[in-house]
């Protein structure tokens, strides 16, 4: 069994139900009534959030069993939610189509996030930001959570990189306390950035 639907096959969301933090500070960012497509959104606590607060959401998991969580909480909330099971390392996300895109733990070996990055950067809509929150290889010591393989540990600098041709609008390595349900609890080494996909009208003004 895929070690997720494992983890997932319990009554209580191992991450709660509750977003996640850096997300809920950064939810505004996202234009009104955007679709929104969330990677590795497991139990679909962040999906059900932003669905509440009037987006069209996607979430997008490996995990069969997170993802039919994610329908029943959509569902207790009342609130519309489209699931997709999906191996990132098989999917192809659609160009120019995602107001935002949310990417909240969603840990991928090195070598698939150089390819899914860059699927990110096409995928959003002008205008559109990108919310990513992870864990960093500081992340080993403290024990509180997240993969103990730093090959699934970003930097900011690699993120930076990836990223460059959005504008980053906030990139941080930081501490911080995390406590998510039972699977993320206590001081964390993580990287948060918020980034917009620049409006083809800056585009065009810059180029001339
Ligand atoms: C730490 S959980 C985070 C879940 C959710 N984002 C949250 O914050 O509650 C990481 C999730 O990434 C998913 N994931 C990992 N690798 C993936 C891949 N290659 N394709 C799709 N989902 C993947 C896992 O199934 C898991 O649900």
């Amino acid at each position: 069994m895929n070690p997720w639907d494992e983890r997932y096959g319990k009554d209580e969301y191992y991450y709660g139900t509750e977003p996640n933090d850096f997300l809920r500070d950064q939810a505004a960012m996202i234009p009104a009534g955007a679709d929104v497509l969330c990677l590795g959104e497991g139990e679909g606590r962040n999906a059900v959030f932003l669905a509440a607060a009037g987006h069209r959401v996607v979430a997008l998991d490996q995990s069969a069993v997170g993802l039919a969580k994610a329908a029943r909480l959509a569902a207790a909330r009342g609130v519309a939610l489209e699931t997709r099971v999906a191996d990132l390392a098989q999917y192809r996300v659609d160009a120019d189509r995602y107001g935002a895109i949310v990417s909240i733990w969603c840990h991928l070996p090195s070598a698939l996030r150089s390819r899914v990055h860059p699927q990110i950067v096409a995928a959003l809509a002008p205008g559109g930001v990108l919310i990513y929150e992870a864990y960093v290889p500081a992340q080993i010591a403290h024990g509180t959570g997240g993969p103990r393989d730093p090959d699934l540990l970003p930097t900011l600098a690699e993120l930076r990189r990836d990223f460059a041709a959005l504008d980053i609008l906030h990139g941080v390595e930081c501490e911080r306390v995390v406590h998510e349900g039972a699977g993320h609890h206590g001081m964390s080494a993580v990287v948060q950035l918020l980034a917009r996909k620049p409006d083809r009208a800056d585009v065009e003004s810059n180029a001339v």
